[in-house]
């Protein structure tokens, strides 16, 4: 297959890539590098042994990414390019709307002109809001609590209406959960910019010596230890579900949102033994306050991925912070200057 894939220089894009390559697909990765490397697309060339075609550009030009997707004249996009920083899009709302939103928005149209109906799209189980029941299924109601989520839930809707007005078209929105981990090579991972929101690559600073301590939100919650709890989703199994996506698309018509997990939750603690197990040392970590807006659990209902993608995760959480901290071991500083 021909793929276009928005945002493949980053975290979980760039691990797709690698899943893609090596399954035989041509692909052309657009992005902006906002919140990237070129290094991050230097080594997926080099752990693949394989090329493809790079634009760097924004989706929000038109006329760039209108001629970079006419020029590829892709079977399917997959459509990773996006800001996904909870606190920073209730502090830039419009920047969030404007990226997210019009930046898809941007994406359909290109499509369209491309003659291209297949999409595969990041959505994230933060557009469930809280849970009113748990393991969240599909049907679970839409109620983001941020700005982000917000964003999430108004492009599957945009998306839901294009397949619905496109002969032929067929979307998956993979509602992920919390991807973590990195490829067993260590050579890729997740380089956050700035002092990481999310526990796992906190985690890993902490073990890497980057920084001194991690601040446990909360050991009051109704979890087994009082800490949250999480369906934290191997990031080698997600871009393998992402292939399982694009072979759906391409023998079905429709929309369909698909929940991305693993089906079981892991509390903070857990997830701090894991990694002190993984590393060899102990990690420094403190209970402090509850972090606003966090729920004690969240985890997934997996029969739709398996029914419809025949797929489901296979990596626990040995292997998460085994290949966490492989990369983060052997790249202390991510990988150094961004693009
Ligand atoms: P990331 O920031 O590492 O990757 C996003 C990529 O998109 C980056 O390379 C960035 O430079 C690029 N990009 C952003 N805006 C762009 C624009 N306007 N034009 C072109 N390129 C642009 O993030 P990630 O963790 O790999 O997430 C990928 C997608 O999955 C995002 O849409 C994110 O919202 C979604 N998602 C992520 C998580 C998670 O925990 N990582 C969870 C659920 C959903
Ligand atoms: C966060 C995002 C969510 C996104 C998801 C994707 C917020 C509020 N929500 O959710 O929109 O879809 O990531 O991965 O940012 N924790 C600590 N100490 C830390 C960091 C986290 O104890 O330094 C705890 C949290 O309280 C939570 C768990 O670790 O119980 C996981 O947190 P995190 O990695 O931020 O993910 P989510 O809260 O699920």
């Amino acid at each position: 297959m021909r793929i276009f894939v928005t945002g493949g220089a980053g975290y979980i894009g760039s691990h797709t890539l690698v899943q893609l390559l090596g399954a035989g697909h041509d692909l052309c990765v657009l992005d902006n590098f906002s919140n990237s490397s070129l290094e991050a697309l230097r080594r997926v060339r080099q752990l693949t042994n394989r090329d493809f075609a790079l634009v760097e550009a924004d989706i929000r030009d038109t006329a760039t990414l209108t001629e970079a997707m006419s020029g590829f004249a892709p079977d399917a996009v997959v459509h990773f390019a996006g800001l996904k920083a909870v606190g920073e899009s209730g502090e830039k709302p419009l920047l969030y709307y404007d990226n997210n939103v019009t930046g898809s928005a941007n994406l359909l149209a290109a499509m369209d002109t491309a003659g291209c109906r297949r999409i595969v799209f990041s959505s994230s189980a933060t557009v469930y809001g809280e849970a009113q029941y748990l393991p969240f299924d599909e049907d679970h109601p839409i109620a983001p609590t941020n700005p982000y989520g917000r964003t999430k839930a108004m492009v599957e809707e945009m998306i839901r209406d294009w397949t619905a007005a496109t002969d032929g078209a067929s979307a998956a929105l993979l509602r992920y959960f919390n991807p973590v981990g990195a490829h067993e090579s260590g050579r890729i991972g997740e380089d956050p910019r700035d002092i990481p929101n999310n526990l796992m690559p906190f985690i890993a600073q902490v073990a890497v010596g980057r920084r001194a301590k991690l601040s446990v939100f909360g050991d009051d919650y109704e979890t087994r230890d009082g800490t949250g709890e999480r369906d934290y989703i191997h990031v080698v199994d997600l871009a393998a579900a992402h292939s399982a996506a694009l072979e759906y698309c391409a023998r079905t018509e429709g929309c369909e949102a698909i929940n991305v997990g693993t089906g079981r939750g892991i509390t903070v603690m857990e997830m701090v033994a894991a990694y002190e197990e993984a590393c060899g040392h102990a990690i420094a970590a403190e209970i402090a306050p509850r972090r606003p807006g966090d729920v004690a659990s969240s985890y997934a209902a997996t029969a739709k991925a398996a029914r419809l993608l025949n797929w489901h995760a296979e990596r626990g959480v040995d292997a998460m912070c085994e290949s966490s901290w492989r990369w983060q071991s052997t790249n202390s500083e991510g990988y150094g200057e961004k693009a």
